[in-house]
């Protein structure tokens, strides 16, 4: 089992270090933060960048300052985009269909006709499947994240994803994508994750929380 609580301590401990040799000795302090260094993070658009320290704290606060600072840059490139502004809410995952006017038709794999039963369990399992996916897509922790960045702060509610135009060609990966193949991609840049195999249970559930949240958006593949 993993214990997040060891390296952040590990981290904190390093930083404290560092800063009691510079107080100490300001002779050494520049070849202390020049052993630490940097680490470039690159956004989802394969562009834009930000550098940053390698003994940064893993915190959330951290993660949201390195998102900003990247979404600032990105922002001012792109002011015609229609990037949705609103406050990131309280994880509302959007739930799916409601089947329950096929009860008492058709057939079920159970019984002759589908029950109420039926209809509660498939809603209950697709429903657990998005949340899932919500909370890894709200967790730095959760995608494995170095930095701990999170899809959610700059994708609020999954805006600005499109699954709906998937698949469709990337020009940053130079070749069509499907939804999976961009989740992955985010998930190395800006978010510094674990890339995840493509029936990995974090990514099934990724693709159905960000579906899931367009429910209703018209299907639009290869739209850019
Ligand atoms: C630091 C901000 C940031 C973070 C964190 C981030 N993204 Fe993105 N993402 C963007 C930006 C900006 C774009 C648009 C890039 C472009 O259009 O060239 C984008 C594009 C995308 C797209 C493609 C959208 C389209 O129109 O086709 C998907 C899908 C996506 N991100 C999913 C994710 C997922 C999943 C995560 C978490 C694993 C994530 N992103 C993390 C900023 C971010």
């Amino acid at each position: 089992m993993k214990n997040p609580i060891f390296p952040a301590a590990m981290l904190l401990a390093a930083t404290l270090a560092a800063n009691a040799d510079g107080q100490n000795q300001p002779a050494q302090q520049s070849s202390v933060s020049r052993t630490t260094g940097d680490k470039t993070v690159k956004l989802c658009d394969n562009k834009t960048t930000v550098q940053v320290p390698n003994d940064a704290p893993k915190t959330r606060a951290e993660g949201q300052r390195i998102s900003d600072a990247l979404m600032a840059q990105w922002k001012a490139s792109n002011p015609n985009s229609d990037w949705v502004q609103g406050e990131v809410e309280a994880h509302q995952v959007v739930v799916p269909a409601d089947n329950a006017k096929l009860v008492g038709t058709g057939q079920s794999s159970t019984y002759g006709s589908v029950t109420n039963q039926d209809v509660q369990v498939w809603k209950n399992e697709t429903y657990k499947t998005a949340v899932y996916g919500s909370k890894v897509f709200h967790s730095g922790d959760e995608l494995g994240s170095e930095i701990a960045v999170s899809c959610d702060m700059c994708h609020p509610r999954a805006a600005n994803t499109h699954p709906e135009t998937y698949p469709k060609f990337q020009p940053q990966l130079g070749r069509v994508a499907l939804l999976r193949d961009m989740i992955n991609w985010c998930i190395e840049h800006p978010v510094r994750g674990k890339v995840l195999a493509p029936d990995d249970p974090k990514m099934r559930a990724l693709e159905a929380y960000i579906l899931a949240q367009r429910k209703g958006t018209p299907l639009e593949y290869g739209k850019r």
